[in-house]
Order: structure tokens, then C-alpha cells, then sequence
């Protein structure tokens, strides 16, 4: 069964604790939150006092998704706020390998994710210390935006070089997810999936999660 992981940026922020107790229900095994700057994409969306909110009523482990310039600089911050996962962008991170070294360093499952750009071969030298690979679907900064078919061959790439370097990382798409691209994601080899608009716009976002789940 594939890992849920609803993003809580679609989700109501006027009524968050409930829309956390909706996930805690739920069969659904993450929360994916989503930590925007305004500086690596295009827009601004919640940070630290959200987290610990958020973190203050969930009972499964936070998955946060950086998208921010040089992420080393809260790495400690994201811990103390509840990160349970702490996923950085290749593209915002010169020393990663030093990154994902500080990451793991406070406990926490480190993660890389990738622009719909960049090429899963970059990742040759640095998968074996990776827990997870957060594969971008759409470009990054928004919700609600149209699922990039590429990303299937990307899924199957990434799939063989976890194979031929004997990696434990974990395969996660963000973007653009519902059952349909949902489907033929976890046919190419994805462990886990993100999904905000298709869960959170839905009539019943519980039997949403569910039926992503019984994918
Ligand atoms: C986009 C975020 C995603 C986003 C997914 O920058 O990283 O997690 O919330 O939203 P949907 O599932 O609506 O594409
Ligand atoms: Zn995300």
C-alpha cells in the first residue's frame, strides 16, 4: 500500500485543527506541509507558528517540503517546530551532502526534491544517504496545477538507481496527484504520494484519502 501523505497547503486554514483531525481519521500516513520564501518560487505560504499548530494536534509524523533559498540555516528551527521529515531541493542547496549530514544529525529522515528539470542522475553520488526522493510533478509553488507526464520515466529512473546503489530512499511525488496519475505512479515505482487540491476539494476528503490509499 502506498504512503499518503495529504498537503495541508489546499487544506482550510480557518479551521485547521479540524482539517488535522480529518488526517489524524484518516488513513492517510503523513501530513506534507509545504514551507514557500518567496525567493526559490514565486510565492509565500505558512512557517514555524503554523508547524507547531499543526504539530500540537497530529498523531502521525510531519513531512515538510522546503522550498526555500539555503534551507542549513533553519535546519534546527524545522526539528524544534515537529519536522519528522526534512526534504530540501537540490536546486537550493550548493553542500548538500553536508546538508542531508545535518539533517539526519537531529534526527530527523532526510529527503532531496527535484524540479521537474533536473535529472535524477544528479543524485548518483548522494542516494545511499538519502531516506527519500520528493520527485516534483508540477513546477513548485503552487497548488492545483497540471500533472507533468514526464514524471513517470523520471519514476523509473530513480527506481533503478535505488536498485543498482542498494538505496533504502523512498520515492515521493508532489503534484498534480489523483487516482488516475496516482495509479501509474505507483506502476512506475512511487512509494509514496502527495496530494492537496484532489484531496481537499473533494466532497469527502476521508474517502479520498482512503480510495488513494486502496490504490
Ligand atoms: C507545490 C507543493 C505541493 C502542492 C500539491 O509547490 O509542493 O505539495 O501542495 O498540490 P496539488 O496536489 O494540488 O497539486
Ligand atoms: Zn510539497
Amino acid at each position: 500500500m502506498p504512503i499518503i501523505s495529504p498537503s495541508m497547503l489546499a487544506s482550510n486554514f480557518s479551521n485547521l485543527q479540524s482539517e488535522v483531525e480529518m488526517v489524524n481519521r484518516s488513513l492517510a500516513d503523513w501530513f506534507h506541509l509545504d514551507i514557500m520564501d518567496g525567493m526559490f518560487v514565486p510565492n509565500i505560504s505558512f512557517g514555524i507558528p503554523v508547524i507547531k499548530a499543526i504539530k500540537s494536534h497530529a498523531k502521525k509524523p510531519l513531512d515538510v517540503h522546503l522550498m526555500i533559498m539555503d534551507p542549513d540555516r533553519y535546519i534546527k528551527v524545522f526539528k524544534n517546530a515537529g519536522a519528522d521529515i526534512l526534504t530540501v531541493h537540490y536546486e537550493a542547496c550548493p553542500h548538500l551532502h553536508r546538508t542531508i549530514q545535518a539533517i539526519k544529525a537531529e534526527g530527523m529522515l532526510a529527503g532531496v526534491s527535484l524540479n521537474p528539470h533536473t535529472p535524477v542522475n544528479l543524485l548518483n553520488d548522494i542516494i545511499e544517504d538519502l531516506d527519500l526522493v520528493l520527485i516534483m510533478s508540477v513546477n513548485p509553488g503552487f497548488g492545483a496545477q497540471k500533472f507533468i507526464k514526464n514524471t513517470y520515466q523520471k519514476v523509473k529512473d530513480l527506481k533503478d538507481l535505488i536498485r543498482l546503489k542498494n538505496s533504502a530512499a523512498l520515492i515521493e511525488i508532489d503534484g498534480g496527484v489523483n487516482l488516475e496519475t496516482g495509479k501509474k505512479l505507483l506502476e512506475s515505482g512511487a512509494d509514496a504520494l502527495v496530494a492537496g487540491s484532489f484531496v481537499f476539494r473533494s466532497e469527502n476528503p476521508e474517502t479520498t484519502i482512503e480510495a488513494l490509499k486502496n490504490l
